[in-house]
């Protein structure tokens, strides 16, 4: 069992007690594929942080469980808080068309939120609730393996990366991390608001394959 960093008002939104440590749990032994579906299971019962009173249901993630690319996003919105998925909203649509673009299936990918709880008002989640979702995040990288983690937009880069990091400078970027290979990219929703965006994520995505092809990965 990990032991909580902090209380309730170094970080709030998070409960007190010990956040189980979810990678320990689901050990190496079990195929991908089912130590996968018995996280996702542990997830949506979770109850690290407080957004497990307001959410409608947690969003676990979905995709390949030997995915090459794992792409992270910021929190649930309100159509994955009711459907329990990722990114099936409008800046999930963008995604899917920007994955197509690059020739790659959206479920040869798998795809997951640094927050697995819709916050309120889609406001941005707490670091507290940041540091409780952790353990999950953990054990998917470490289920999965992927070659390439791409945070999208600023709030999965500095949660996975350094939070003294820029989208801005350094998406499209490869940055290496704990022996993982990170491509920050803007987010998909940022992208759909502004026009000038669009561009230079399709341009990172060609990037991001591009890179996994010459490395002899895809
Ligand atoms: N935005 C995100 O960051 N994640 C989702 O799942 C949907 C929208």
């Amino acid at each position: 069992m990990a032991q909580r960093a902090g209380d309730d008002e170094l970080y709030p939104g998070m409960r007190k007690g010990p956040i189980p440590d979810a990678s320990a749990e689901v050990g190496e032994a079990l195929p991908a594929e089912q130590a996968l579906a018995l996280l996702a299971e542990q997830i949506r019962v979770c109850r690290n942080c407080a957004l497990a009173d307001s959410r409608a249901q947690a969003v676990p993630g979905e995709g390949n469980a030997h995915a090459r690319i794992m792409l992270v996003g910021e929190a649930p919105g309100a159509m994955e808080d009711r459907t329990g998925r990722p990114f099936v909203g409008p800046s999930g649509k963008f995604l899917d068309l920007l994955l197509q673009e690059i020739g790659v299936q959206r479920d040869a990918v798998f795809i997951a939120n640094v927050n697995r709880c819709r916050p309120p008002g889609n406001r941005d989640p707490l670091r507290g609730e940041v540091e409780a979702c952790n353990p999950w995040m953990r054990a998917q990288l470490q289920i999965i393996k992927p070659r390439v983690v791409c945070p999208l937009g600023r709030f999965a880069l500095e949660a996975l990366v350094d939070p003294h990091l820029k989208i801005s400078r350094v998406h499209g970027q490869p940055l290496e991390k704990g022996g993982m290979l990170f491509i920050p990219l803007y987010h998909p929703a940022a992208a759909l608001h502004r026009r000038d965006l669009r561009e230079t994520l399709a341009a990172d995505m060609h990037a991001v394959r591009a890179l996994l092809a010459a490395r002899g990965w895809w």
